[in-house]
Protein backbone atom coordinates (compact mmCIF):
# COMPACT_ATOMS: atom_id res chain seq x y z
CA UNK A 1 0.00 0.00 0.00
CA UNK A 2 1.39 3.61 -1.01
CA UNK A 3 1.04 5.79 2.02
CA UNK A 4 0.38 9.19 0.65
CA UNK A 5 3.59 12.23 0.95
CA UNK A 6 1.56 14.30 3.48
CA UNK A 7 1.85 11.55 5.75
CA UNK A 8 5.27 10.56 5.56
CA UNK A 9 6.10 14.66 5.66
CA UNK A 10 4.66 14.33 8.74
CA UNK A 11 5.39 11.11 9.86
CA UNK A 12 8.99 11.45 9.34
CA UNK A 13 8.54 15.02 10.78
CA UNK A 14 5.96 15.43 13.47
CA UNK A 15 5.22 18.56 14.39
CA UNK A 16 4.30 19.91 17.80
CA UNK A 17 5.96 16.43 19.38
CA UNK A 18 5.98 16.94 23.22
CA UNK A 19 4.00 17.73 26.49
CA UNK A 20 2.25 20.22 28.37
CA UNK A 21 1.77 20.95 31.93
CA UNK A 22 -0.92 18.90 33.39
CA UNK A 23 -0.79 20.67 36.53
CA UNK A 24 -2.01 23.75 34.41
CA UNK A 25 -5.83 24.47 34.90
CA UNK A 26 -5.63 25.94 31.05
CA UNK A 27 -4.30 22.21 29.56
CA UNK A 28 -6.15 19.56 28.47
CA UNK A 29 -4.88 16.23 28.22
CA UNK A 30 -6.71 13.42 25.86
CA UNK A 31 -5.30 9.97 25.73
CA UNK A 32 -6.91 7.89 24.06
CA UNK A 33 -6.30 3.87 22.50
CA UNK A 34 -7.30 2.36 19.07
CA UNK A 35 -8.73 -1.10 20.25
CA UNK A 36 -8.08 -2.30 16.71
CA UNK A 37 -4.27 -2.44 16.98
CA UNK A 38 -3.65 -0.66 20.34
CA UNK A 39 -2.00 2.41 19.49
CA UNK A 40 -2.20 5.30 21.78
CA UNK A 41 -2.20 8.85 21.55
CA UNK A 42 -1.97 11.65 23.98
CA UNK A 43 -2.64 15.11 23.00
CA UNK A 44 -2.77 18.45 24.89
CA UNK A 45 -3.94 21.92 23.83
CA UNK A 46 -3.32 25.42 25.78
CA UNK A 47 -6.29 27.92 25.99
CA UNK A 48 -5.67 30.98 26.68
CA UNK A 49 -8.13 33.35 28.77
CA UNK A 50 -10.00 34.66 25.44
CA UNK A 51 -10.91 30.56 24.83
CA UNK A 52 -8.15 30.04 22.18
CA UNK A 53 -5.85 27.40 21.82
CA UNK A 54 -1.98 29.08 21.88
CA UNK A 55 -0.37 25.32 22.28
CA UNK A 56 -0.88 21.86 21.33
CA UNK A 57 1.27 19.08 21.54
CA UNK A 58 1.00 15.53 21.08
CA UNK A 59 2.92 12.17 21.32
CA UNK A 60 1.68 8.97 19.17
CA UNK A 61 2.48 5.16 20.15
CA UNK A 62 1.52 3.94 16.90
CA UNK A 63 1.68 3.92 13.14
CA UNK A 64 2.75 6.17 10.74
CA UNK A 65 -0.63 7.38 9.50
CA UNK A 66 -1.78 7.65 13.39
CA UNK A 67 1.49 10.01 14.17
CA UNK A 68 0.88 11.74 10.74
CA UNK A 69 -2.79 12.59 12.17
CA UNK A 70 -1.84 13.68 15.08
CA UNK A 71 0.74 16.25 13.71
CA UNK A 72 -1.59 17.45 11.68
CA UNK A 73 -4.35 18.05 14.34
CA UNK A 74 -2.12 20.33 16.27
CA UNK A 75 -1.36 21.77 13.37
CA UNK A 76 -4.89 23.17 12.90
CA UNK A 77 -5.67 23.20 16.61
CA UNK A 78 -3.27 26.36 17.16
CA UNK A 79 -5.05 29.35 17.49
CA UNK A 80 -8.54 28.14 16.82
CA UNK A 81 -11.25 28.58 19.53
CA UNK A 82 -12.12 25.66 21.83
CA UNK A 83 -15.75 25.81 19.82
CA UNK A 84 -13.45 25.55 16.30
CA UNK A 85 -11.63 23.08 17.87
CA UNK A 86 -14.26 20.66 18.73
CA UNK A 87 -15.89 21.05 14.92
CA UNK A 88 -12.87 19.11 13.22
CA UNK A 89 -14.21 15.51 11.71
CA UNK A 90 -11.88 12.46 11.40
CA UNK A 91 -12.87 12.91 7.79
CA UNK A 92 -11.04 16.31 7.38
CA UNK A 93 -7.91 14.70 8.61
CA UNK A 94 -8.63 11.46 5.72
CA UNK A 95 -9.20 13.78 3.37
CA UNK A 96 -5.90 15.90 3.92
CA UNK A 97 -3.98 13.20 4.15
CA UNK A 98 -5.14 10.90 1.74
CA UNK A 99 -5.53 8.21 4.21
CA UNK A 100 -7.00 4.50 2.83
CA UNK A 101 -9.55 2.72 4.13
CA UNK A 102 -7.58 0.74 6.46
CA UNK A 103 -6.38 3.49 7.77
CA UNK A 104 -9.27 5.71 9.29
CA UNK A 105 -9.34 4.25 12.21
CA UNK A 106 -5.62 6.44 12.83
CA UNK A 107 -8.10 9.75 12.25
CA UNK A 108 -10.62 8.88 14.45
CA UNK A 109 -7.73 8.47 16.89
CA UNK A 110 -6.75 11.77 16.42
CA UNK A 111 -10.48 13.42 16.33
CA UNK A 112 -11.32 11.12 19.78
CA UNK A 113 -7.93 13.05 21.24
CA UNK A 114 -9.25 16.45 20.16
CA UNK A 115 -12.25 15.43 21.81
CA UNK A 116 -11.31 14.18 25.15
CA UNK A 117 -8.40 16.95 25.84
CA UNK A 118 -11.16 19.79 25.35
CA UNK A 119 -13.22 17.57 27.78
CA UNK A 120 -10.80 17.38 30.28
CA UNK A 121 -9.99 21.20 29.88
CA UNK A 122 -13.34 21.72 30.24
CA UNK A 123 -14.00 19.69 33.25
CA UNK A 124 -10.83 21.69 34.99
CA UNK A 125 -12.91 25.24 34.58
CA UNK A 126 -15.35 23.85 35.92
CA UNK A 127 -13.56 22.70 38.61
CA UNK A 128 -12.03 25.86 38.89
CA UNK A 129 -14.78 28.19 39.02
CA UNK A 130 -16.94 25.62 41.57
CA UNK A 131 -13.52 26.23 43.83
CA UNK A 132 -13.81 29.65 43.52
FE1 LIG B 1 0.84 -1.40 14.16
FE2 LIG B 1 -0.78 0.74 14.42
S1 LIG B 1 -1.25 -1.30 13.97
S2 LIG B 1 1.33 0.61 14.57
FE1 LIG C 1 -4.00 1.75 14.38
FE2 LIG C 1 -2.92 3.51 12.80
S1 LIG C 1 -3.79 3.86 14.71
S2 LIG C 1 -2.98 1.38 12.54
Amino acid sequence: MAYSEKVVEHAENPRNVGTLDKSDPNVGTGLVGAPACGDVMRLQIKVNDDGVIEDAKFKTFGCGSAIASSSLATEWLKGKTVEQAEAIKNSDIVNELNLPPVKIHCSVLAEDAIKSAIEDYRQKQEARRAAR
